[in-house]
């Protein structure tokens, strides 16, 4: 294993066993406000302290992307941060959600670790070595078409001009798949698309670090991730939509008729 993919496997995991620790007192946790339906609390500001922590140990000079404080450094190698993806699902002791670390070298994407602390289930992933779950290898789904498709998605919650678009594309593809499920955690529907348990996803507004090492884990099991116009900004558009080439393509080709000028990027 790759030192810095060691280092992400070790701060995963221990921000996984902060976040179980502190479901004890999950009702009592103090919840900010951050925008729109979006919320923090000091459970992912622990978290995210953790897991910089572990980095700064061993990568002092190393720069830093962390949703909750932002970035840090200056440095060809960024480490980008979600602490604890699927916010809402913790809040409400929905027990799905996930920490997600990527290292991005010269703005690409080189390893991913995205560690269920609640199944310790861990996804990881470095350039050219493939995606491994715990051992495990992982491929996509080998599905050829939409028909018996189980795919993911997620609700425009922080977004409402998006509403009316996002529910057309929903409505284009929804009677072509067997079903959609809708989790709470971007980086757990990224991993388990690259698991193969998902045949596809889609979704608008994505931050970086929602999606950043779930991309790398599915194009290192065989999958395809592009933005809304089938081109790679999905990083700066934060619009995603994945899964094996053929899928991918089906979903974009569905989803693309309904989407309003700011979204076809
Ligand atoms: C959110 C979750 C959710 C997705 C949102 C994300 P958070 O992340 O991944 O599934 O729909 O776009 O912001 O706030 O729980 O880290
Ligand atoms: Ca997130
Ligand atoms: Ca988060």
């Amino acid at each position: 294993m790759h030192p810095m993919l060691n280092i992400a496997v070790r701060a995963a995991r221990s921000a996984g066993n902060l976040i179980i620790r502190s479901l004890q007192h999950v009702d009592h946790l103090e919840i900010t406000t951050k925008g729109l339906n979006d919320f923090v609390t000091d459970v992912d500001r622990l978290a995210e302290q953790e897991i910089i922590n572990a980095i700064q140990k061993a990568y002092p000079e190393h720069a830093i992307m962390a949703e909750e404080s932002g970035l840090q450094g200056d440095n060809e190698t960024v480490w980008v941060i979600d602490p604890l993806d699927g916010t809402k699902n913790f809040l409400h002791g929905f027990p799905h959600y996930c920490v997600s670390i990527a290292i991005m070298v010269r703005g690409r994407i080189e390893h991913a670790v995205i560690y269920d602390p609640l199944r310790d289930e861990l996804f990881s992933a470095s350039r050219g070595d493939g995606a491994k779950l715990n051992d495990r290898r992982l491929r996509v789904t080998k599905r050829k078409e939409l028909a018996g498709a189980l795919l993911a998605t997620a609700f425009p919650f922080k977004y409402p001009q998006h509403l009316t678009s996002y529910m057309a594309t929903f409505g284009a593809v929804f009677p072509q798949v067997a079903d959609i499920r809708r989790t709470g955690s971007a980086a757990l529907d990224l991993a388990y698309v690259a698991a193969g348990r998902l045949d596809g996803y889609w979704e608008i507004g994505l931050e970086k670090w929602d999606l950043a090492a779930g991309a790398l884990l599915i194009e290192e099991a065989g999958g395809v991730v592009s933005d809304f116009t089938g081109g790679d900004d999905y990083f700066n558009s934060g619009n995603l939509a994945v899964g094996n080439l053929r899928i991918q393509k089906q979903i974009l080709d569905s989803i693309k008729p309904h989407l309003s000028d700011e979204l076809k990027k």
